[in-house]
């Protein structure tokens, strides 16, 4: 596996990447003076290109379901909100208005001389809630949009915004939700121009992406409240792999999940304890979402821990 370090030794930064870095120092910088607390949401899967001159690259499953509509109810808990989130993924608030549905949910009038457009009278009591919402939290500033396609432009900003975070010291909580792959082409291994296929099917070899949450818990934020995703397909391994990874990176809290039922139920799992977070039959049907309980759950372990660091410097 590459060193984290050799990786960010080998791999070029993506070219927005200092206007980013820019735009995550000024956010910090102002969320910090004012003493609010901050998450960093990632969300989305990561591409792993197989060409320098991308035609083709690997993906995975991830909408970013679960990123942005945490991204919503930690904004509920006045957070500011960095979403660092895969381009074309779900984001915050417009998740709610996909695809056809935002249209239908316009008129438009022509009278010849003008034309309006307007939204239909039923559909305002769904679109003025989340329409509310949005504008609040960007006037306020209060949430700040990164994004990032492939796994090496999600690696670069992940650090940048550490950076960044870790003068919040424990008042920065990370909730790592994206689906990091774990294997991809290093650069100096790609081919420039698109694989021929005139040339026969290709062998690929993948390499092991190095697992960045080692720095990130022990180095980059060591004070911050780290919560990191664990997604298996095997019940079995769920909780072990949950375990092992909260004693490798000794981080606070690995929320276990399992991909055909992650919707409805997740496994809290921390040092001491591991708990079921899950909706009901009747709460899923009312359109109540897991993030909620999730969220709110995480909130209160924050203060204890934001607490029990200030009751310990006393
Ligand atoms: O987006 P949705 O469709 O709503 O789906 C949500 C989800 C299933 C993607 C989400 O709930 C989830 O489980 N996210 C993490 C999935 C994952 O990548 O698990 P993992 O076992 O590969 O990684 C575990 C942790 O290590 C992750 O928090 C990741 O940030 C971190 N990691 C992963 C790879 C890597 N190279 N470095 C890392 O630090």
């Amino acid at each position: 596996m590459t060193h984290w370090e050799d990786f960010y030794n080998t791999h070029l930064p993506p070219t927005d990447f200092e206007d980013n870095r820019s735009l995550l120092k000024e956010f910090c910088e102002r969320h910090n003076k004012l003493q609010n607390r901050i998450v960093l949401v990632t969300s989305g899967g990561t591409t792993v290109p197989l060409e320098h001159n991308t035609v083709r690259f690997v993906d995975n499953f991830s909408a970013g379901t679960r990123g942005s509509a945490s991204a919503e109810y930690f904004l509920d808990h006045d957070y500011a909100v960095i979403f660092m989130y895969r381009v074309k993924s779900l984001e915050p608030f417009t998740r709610h208005l996909t695809g056809q549905q935002f249209f239908d949910m316009l008129d438009i009038t022509d009278n010849g001389q003008s034309t309006s457009i307007t939204v239909k009278p039923d559909s305002v009591d769904v679109f003025a809630p989340i329409l509310a919402k949005y504008k609040q939290a960007r006037e306020s500033q209060m949430i700040l949009y990164v994004n990032f396609n492939t796994v090496a432009d999600y690696l670069w900003l992940l650090r940048a915004a550490c950076e960044c975070l870790a003068a919040f010291e424990e008042r920065a909580l990370l909730y790592l939700a994206a689906a990091v792959s774990d294997f991809y082409v290093p650069q100096d291994m790609m081919p420039t121009h698109k694989i021929q296929s005139g040339q026969g099917a290709p062998t690929i070899s993948l390499q092991l992406v190095p697992k960045m949450l080692a720095p990130l818990a022990s180095l980059w934020v060591p004070h911050a409240f780290v919560v990191s995703f664990k997604l298996e397909t095997d019940e079995n391994l769920l909780i072990t792999k949950a375990r092992d990874s909260l004693f490798k990176y000794n981080h606070k809290m690995v929320i276990a999940n399992i991909l055909q039922t992650r919707k409805h139920r997740v496994v809290f799992v921390s040092p001491t304890m591991s708990y079921e977070v899950h909706l009901s039959r009747e709460q899923a049907l009312q359109g109540l979402e897991i993030e909620e309980p999730i969220v709110a759950d995480l909130v209160k372990r924050h203060s204890e821990y934001i607490n029990g660091a200030s009751t310990n410097r006393q």
